[in-house]
């Protein structure tokens, strides 16, 4: 197995850098802002990792490519190839990208059609020209397996689909856990889990969010298996954190350690160990709740205070940081009418202090901040990834 698929969810460019990150030995390939292929011959992934992908929509192993004139056959080759166990009936779903689903139907049709020709028992779950959901696929796993289907020009990709993001999970993550503040802003854990992975941190290493508020990054990274530190200024979003971690622990029987300490993140001491830690990531404070109606003068003075925040923070903190310690920020950005505010003056600023901007990606698509911003919010996050020197 050498080549695999992601199919990429809403932010392509956050999704393409968490790969990357992730699997820094994978060469990347081809890519559209719906899907990227990867060459995995140098090194194999554990398939257990494309669960901790926050931008990843569905993965799937390539196996086979066919014209469209081929691709009846070969799908229908493929689906009894990979079901060399089955005594009964096959079970199978498709799902295509890159193609548009209304020729979903006619595919499915033809290839029952070679099934039955060849005396081959089987039977497709998708209903009407729709691909599978994450719902479709976690129950199709009992009795089968789902195929992909990528149109690449005039070549099909044939692939078996491997790992399905699970939104019910992410949704018992999100709203079943006891602490939810709506002032601090809600971090879905799919961008919990984008941070965590863009700073390259594996299992068994340690994590310092120094903005943990509710603990979002904390409950994330432990399921990760990492070895999690949450600080905030705010001990009440503190209490928040440990009832957070505690329900995870209990509902999910993780058992990676989680310390949480009360600090303001800009200055006094803190514990040693903090600064042993082998990354650093946070989103840190946002500024107040904004209406999408906000002008621009208002921002100005928000923008100027973040500004002083995160500046004593980096300056303050990196010196006492391992070198070569990685961090991961998630900091706001401001739209209001047509123009963006971004932290841009302390970003500069604290490349004098020791830190250097590691960019993602490459070639033209090369950035030094990735944006993650619903359209309809004035307040944006701006990810940026620094190295200690
Ligand atoms: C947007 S919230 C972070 C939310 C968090 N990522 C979560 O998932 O719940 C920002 C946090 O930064 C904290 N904060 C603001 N200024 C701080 C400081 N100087 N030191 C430490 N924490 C601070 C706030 O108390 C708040 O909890």
């Amino acid at each position: 197995m050498s080549k695999i698929v992601f199919i990429l969810g809403r932010d392509p460019l956050l999704s393409l850098a968490e790969i990357q990150a992730l699997f820094p030995e994978a060469t990347p390939e081809y890519s559209t802002d719906a899907f990227a292929f990867f060459d995995f011959t140098k090194s194999q992934p554990d398939f257990n990792d494309f669960k901790r992908l926050g931008g990843t929509i569905k993965t799937a192993v390539i196996k086979m490519t066919a014209t469209s004139h081929e691709l009846s056959d070969a799908l229908a080759e493929l689906i009894v190839r990979q079901n060399p166990d089955s005594v009964s009936k096959i079970v199978y779903g498709v799902s295509v990208y890159g193609w548009p689903e209304e020729h979903l139907h006619s595919l499915l049709m033809r290839v029952k059609e070679r099934h039955q020709k060849k005396g081959i028992k089987s039977r497709f779950i998708n209903k009407g020209n729709v691909n599978l959901t994450a719902a479709h696929y976690l129950h199709l796993l009992k009795e089968g397996r789902e195929f992909a289907v990528i149109r690449v020009g005039g070549i099909f990709h044939l692939g078996e689909v491997v790992g399905v993001q699970d939104i019910e999970h992410y949704s018992q993550r999100d709203y079943g856990k006891p602490f939810r503040d709506m002032r601090m802003g809600m971090l879905p854990p799919k961008l919990a889990q984008i941070l965590l992975n863009l700073s390259g941190v594996h299992s068994g290493q340690t994590v310092w969010d120094p903005f943990c508020g509710g603990g979002t990054i904390l409950m994330e990274g432990a399921l990760m298996g990492l070895n999690m530190i949450g600080s905030d200024i705010n001990p009440t979003y503190l209490a928040g954190a440990q009832k957070n971690i505690d329900w995870l622990k209990h509902t999910f029987s993780v058992n990676t350690p989680v310390e949480l300490f009360e600090q303001d993140a800009t200055r006094g001491d803190a514990p040693r160990r903090v600064f042993t830690a082998d990354t650093v990531v946070f989103e840190g404070d946002l500024g107040p709740p904004l209406s999408p109606s906000v002008r621009p003068d208002q921002i100005q003075g928000i923008v100027g205070r973040l500004q002083d925040l995160y500046f004593d923070f980096f300056s303050q903190r990196a010196a006492q940081l391992k070198k070569g310690t990685v961090i991961v920020s998630a900091l706001p950005f401001f739209r209001a009418g047509h123009r963006e505010f971004f932290l841009t003056e302390v970003v500069k600023a604290i490349q004098n202090e020791g830190l250097q901007l590691d960019p993602f990606l490459a070639g033209e698509r090369f950035r030094d901040v990735l944006l993650y911003r619903r359209p309809d919010q004035a307040v944006g996050r701006g990810i940026y990834r620094f190295k200690v020197l």
